[in-house]
This record gives structure tokens, C-alpha cells and sequence, in this order.
């Protein structure tokens, strides 16, 4: 098999390298580990239009894996990456046409930066790599480097939605970025849901092309060593010592209004209403590191729930309890590994999500003689794998209500077996084999 290639818009920092953070980050990492290989992406680095003339590649060798990077200037970063990635394209996977903030100006951005990463990856591949292309920052990448004459394997895999064409064809120009999809030879997504909405995009608009299902994983053999090993932390024990017996629920999330976090706010603030003995009896854990916070939605969504966490501790809160703790800094893996382990309750409420590996992580995370609820929305791609969470629709703050306060009241027996039920899917599906399963389909294709 050739050496494999990654492109995606995120690569680990250089300090990160040896322990990358972040859902696609960690689940790559898995995927080279055997091997030569190379990942190629944005250096995460801004630079001034006059320093585009002479930007290079910047390389850097850690272990079996070597790291090309590219810097983006001002203008690139906001038109590909703030702008069209992440105020166009993300809204509309995530079935949030109205929060698109469509202009022809970043669709070309968008387009030139992914012919910048085809130009400056070309001198850097060998004749037999098999090139893997990750996210919607590089859709057209695949048609850009055949553009090129690259003839080699390239797969696609999309880590979030894929809406249908009822609503995607909302996007001007989206039937081009469908045909451009025919460049790859394997194409990836979540869930069935998503690969038959590509698939009907794909027949509508003449292509081609067929999207197949590869749901992704965790490690969740290391997660949950990594949840054990931090039980007598300094920082868990403040934790622990801090709840005084209280239940812990527990969410994490990066701030994205694909969270859900308005409304997961709205049902824990029903909660209390509704369950008055809860008051003062519980503590409710919200990390949400900001994400993209230089793109208006986001900026607004903080303020929103700054306001929201504000109301509900001045309500309900006492002298000696605040209802909701509340973080938008990030915390570190280990810790959140042992955090969830912790807690009596996660709360994975989002409105629409690729996979949520959140969810995962806290089953990996629990100790299996008392294992803690998982709170799970319909909406996250983990949840036709995960039927035995307690499942909600994170609209209706009632529901949610009304989740907390089974999960806050379920017998240890119940929590078990419900555990029990989760948690072999968990350890079937992992980073691994999800890597282990695209690479092999890709590398077994024979290009005509
Ligand atoms: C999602 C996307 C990734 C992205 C990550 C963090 O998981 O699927 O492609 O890297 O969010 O977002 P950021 O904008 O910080 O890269």
C-alpha cells in the first residue's frame, strides 16, 4: 500500500504533535500510526498580502509523520476560512440556511485557497500516495489536484452533516461544488442519513459519484485509562471536594450554536423550575471553549449565553450554590477524561451534529459498577448507535427537564445495564477502524 497523505484544513499545532486535541485531529492520529505519512494543511498562521509572494511550505518530521504547512493571509483566512467554511458552508450542513452569510467574493476566496493547497501539496506527492481529503474547507481540493494531472487514489471524508438538497441547493454554485465531488474515488460521511442526502444530491444534479457510510470513533481503550489515571489528579480532587456530594452533569462543547447550548440552558432552567427539590441539590458543569470567535453568530451566541447563565444564577442561585459553572476556556483532555468520569450526567444536547465523539468519550470514561446517564439528542450522528442513552429532542426544554431529573433519579441497576448496552458499540467503532476501513476501501481502488 502507498504512503498515505492527509489534507485538512486543521493540523496539530507544533506543540500538539505528540498528543493532538480535538475530534478529527485525534482520530487522524490513529490513522497514522503505521507507516510513512505526510499531513498537509494550514499552519494555523496569518501573514500579510505582501508576504505571500515567498510563503513556503513549512515542514517538520515527528516521528513516522512529517507535517507540511501552509500560512493564509489575512484576506484568505477570512474569505475560505471565517467567511465561506464557516459562515456559509457550516451553517448550511448543519440545516441553518438562515445564519448563511452568502457573498460571490468568498466563494472565490474559497476556490483559490483550495487551488493554493492542490499547488503547493503537487511538488510534495509521490506516484503511489493515496490522498485523503478531509472536511468542507477543501471540498473542490479533489477536483483541484486532478486539475493538476494527479492521478492517484483521493477519498473525501465530511466530519459534519450533509443537508438535503431541498435545502443545500440554497447555496449558489452548489451543484458545481457536486459535480467537482466526482475527483474522488471514495466518499465519506457519518451517517445514513447523510450519505443518502449526498447520494440524492448527487442524482439531482448528474453526478457520478457515490457517498458511502464510515462512522468515526474514539480510542476508547486509552480514553478510558486516561479517565482512571486522573481520579486522584489535583485538579479532580478540587472538583470533587468542590461538589460536597452533589450530583455532577456535566457538558462540553465547543461554543457552536450546533450545540445547542440556548436551549440545554432553557431545559436545565425547567428543570429547576419545574423540579424545585433539585434546587441547591445539584451542580451543573458547562465547558465551552469559545470557537471562531471573530465570526458575528459566534460573537453573538457568547453573549446570549453569558446573559442566560447571568439570569439563571441570579434566580435561582444562593449564597452558597450557583446553579450553572460555567467555563469558555479549554480544558485539558486528561482532565475532561476524568471530569466525565465523575459525573452522574452528560448532557449531549446538540441541534445537529456530525458524529459527537463527546458522547462516546463519557461512555469510554465511566466506571462500570456505577456508571453515570448519557443525555443524548436525535440530532447528533452518534445517536442511532447510542438508542440506550436517554435520547431527547434538545427543543423542548420539557423533555430535557424531564431527562435530568429520570437520569438524576435512576436506579443503580437501570444505569448499568443501560451502560452495559452502550458501551460495546463504543469499543467496536474506533478511530482505528474507522481509518483502517476508508484507507482499505481507497486503497483498493484501480483508477481507469
Ligand atoms: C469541527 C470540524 C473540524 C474543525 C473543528 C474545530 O469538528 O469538523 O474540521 O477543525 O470543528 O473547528 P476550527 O474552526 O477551530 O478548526
Amino acid at each position: 500500500m502507498g504512503r498515505l497523505v492527509v489534507v485538512s484544513n486543521r493540523v496539530p499545532a507544533p506543540r500538539d504533535r505528540h498528543q493532538p486535541a480535538g475530534g478529527l485531529a485525534v482520530a487522524l492520529r490513529d490513522a497514522l500510526s503505521e507507516g510513512q505519512c505526510l499531513w498537509f494543511g494550514w499552519s494555523g498562521q496569518q501573514i500579510s498580502e505582501h508576504e505571500q509572494e515567498d510563503r513556503d511550505v513549512s515542514i517538520d518530521h515527528v516521528e513516522n509523520v512529517t507535517y507540511a504547512t501552509i500560512d493564509l493571509t489575512h484576506a484568505e483566512f477570512d474569505g475560505f476560512y471565517q467567511k465561506y467554511s464557516n459562515a456559509i458552508l457550516w451553517p448550511l450542513c448543519h440545516y441553518r440556511a438562515g445564519l448563511m452569510e452568502y457573498n460571490r467574493k468568498d466563494r472565490e476566496v474559497y476556490l483559490s485557497v483550495n487551488e493554493l493547497f492542490a499547488q503547493k501539496l503537487l511538488p510534495l506527492l509521490k506516484p503511489d500516495d493515496l490522498i485523503w481529503i478531509h472536511d468542507y474547507h477543501l471540498f473542490p481540493l479533489g477536483q483541484a489536484l486532478r486539475d493538476l494531472g494527479v492521478t492517484s487514489p483521493i477519498g473525501f471524508f465530511l466530519h459534519i452533516p450533509f443537508p438535503p438538497w431541498s435545502l443545500m441547493k440554497a447555496l449558489p454554485g452548489g451543484a458545481r461544488l457536486m459535480q467537482n465531488m466526482q475527483a474522488y474515488d471514495v466518499i465519506g460521511l457519518q451517517t445514513e442519513d447523510d450519505a443518502r442526502n449526498m447520494n440524492d444530491g448527487f442524482s439531482i444534479c448528474g453526478v457520478k459519484a457515490r457517498a458511502q457510510v464510515f462512522p468515526i470513533g474514539i480510542d476508547p481503550e486509552s480514553f478510558a485509562e486516561q479517565a482512571k489515571a486522573g481520579e486522584n489528579v489535583a485538579e479532580v480532587e478540587r472538583l470533587r471536594e468542590s461538589l460536597a456530594g452533589k450530583p455532577l452533569i456535566i457538558g462540553v462543547d465547543r461554543l457552536d450554536y450546533s450545540k445547542g447550548l440556548p436551549e440545554r440552558l432553557k431545559g436545565y432552567e425547567t428543570f429547576l423550575q419545574r423540579y424545585p427539590e433539585h434546587r441547591g441539590k445539584v451542580v451543573y458543569l458547562q465547558i465551552a471553549p469559545v470557537s471562531r470567535g471573530d465570526v458575528e453568530e459566534y460573537r453573538l451566541l457568547k453573549q446570549g449565553l453569558d446573559e442566560a447563565v447571568g439570569r439563571i444564577n441570579g434566580s435561582y442561585g444562593d449564597f452558597d450554590w450557583t446553579p450553572v459553572r460555567y467555563i469558555t476556556h479549554p480544558v485539558p483532555r486528561h482532565l475532561l477524561a476524568a471530569f466525565y468520569r465523575l459525573a452522574n450526567v452528560a448532557l449531549v444536547t446538540p441541534l445537529r451534529d456530525g458524529m459527537n465523539l463527546v458522547a462516546k468519550e463519557y461512555v469510554a470514561a465511566q466506571n462500570k459498577d456505577d456508571p453515570g446517564v448519557l443525555i443524548l439528542s436525535h440530532f447528533a450522528g452518534a445517536a442511532p448507535e447510542m438508542e440506550d442513552a436517554l435520547l431527547v429532542n434538545p427543543h423542548d426544554a420539557d423533555e430535557i427537564a424531564e431527562a435530568l431529573h429520570k437520569a438524576l433519579a435512576m436506579p443503580q441497576a437501570e444505569r448499568r445495564s443501560r451502560w452495559a448496552l452502550l458501551q460495546p458499540d463504543v469499543w467496536r467503532v474506533t478511530a482505528g477502524s474507522w481509518a483502517r476501513d476508508f484507507i482499505s476501501t481507497l486503497a483498493k481502488v484501480k483508477r481507469g
